[in-house]
């Protein structure tokens, strides 16, 4: 993993900022005709809320959301949006990321979206990670990793990821996400989340498949040899995250 750094000029350091300054980042890659995945959560905020200054200001780009909070926020800033059925091959797809560990390996999915996300990202001829400092890891699992599951037979899918977990030498507690009504977080595709409190995944690339072999398991929250660069912002400026 390769990094260099490009030097703040902005003044403030919270994380609002931080998220913004990688955003703006990442769109000095963005050129008019382009077609962009457009992430979900905090720092995809910024990037949607900049994208709408550029998009205001003449620059002529097609995005395709990941979630329809993303949806939501885009079209309120009247960026153009497309479908990835309708537009199948996007040229970017820029996204936050709750870790970034050693060779741009991540978890994502604190914001519930990571199923669209992941689809979105394969889609891309380049994936683009924005994030401020603190995202960085030497290790991931401290976060706990977001695992869609399909409602049916909850009990044994929670059942075979712990076994499929528990023989890679990974425990820890399953949590069911809960929504904001009380029961549990439905994603935007009807299905629940379990977040995975490993402590600590050191070898990501064997649990990645074993959690997807599990029938109830639609998607994992690791996103391994997907991400191509990582613009990540602290007080000293935007490190640029090579693999
Ligand atoms: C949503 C995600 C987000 O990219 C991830 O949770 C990071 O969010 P934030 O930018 O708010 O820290 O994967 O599913």
């Amino acid at each position: 993993m390769s990094a260099t750094e490009t030097p703040s000029n902005d003044t403030t350091s919270s994380p609002a900022a931080l998220k913004r300054l990688a955003a703006l980042e990442a769109l000095k890659e963005v050129r008019s005709g382009m077609k962009l995945g457009l992430g979900t959560g905090s720092t995809a905020i910024e990037l949607v809320r900049a994208l709408g200054e550029m998009v205001a200001g003449g620059l002529d780009v097609v995005g395709v959301p990941t979630s329809e909070r993303t949806a939501e926020l885009a079209r309120s800033l009247s960026i153009p949006l497309s479908t990835l059925d309708e537009t199948p091959e996007l040229d970017i797809a820029i996204d936050g990321a709750d870790e970034i560990g050693p060779d741009l390996a991540l978890v994502k999915g604190g914001g519930g979206a990571l199923l669209r996300e992941k689809i979105t990202a394969s889609a891309a001829r380049r994936f683009v990670v924005i994030a401020d400092e603190t995202k960085m890891v030497d290790c991931l699992g401290r976060f706990p990793l977001p695992i869609e599951v399909v409602p049916f037979g909850l009990t044994v899918t929670l059942r075979q990821i712990r076994e499929v977990a528990g023989a890679l030498g990974l425990t820890g507690n399953l949590e069911m996400r809960a929504g904001a009504g009380g029961g549990h977080y439905v994603t935007d595709g009807g299905h629940f989340i379990v977040d995975a409190h490993f402590g600590r995944i050191p070898r990501p690339g064997e649990l990645g498949p074993a959690l997807a072999a599990v029938p109830g398991v639609v998607e994992h929250g690791l996103f391994l040899g997907m991400a191509d660069i990582a613009y990540v912002a602290g007080s000293t400026g935007v490190q640029i995250v090579r693999t």
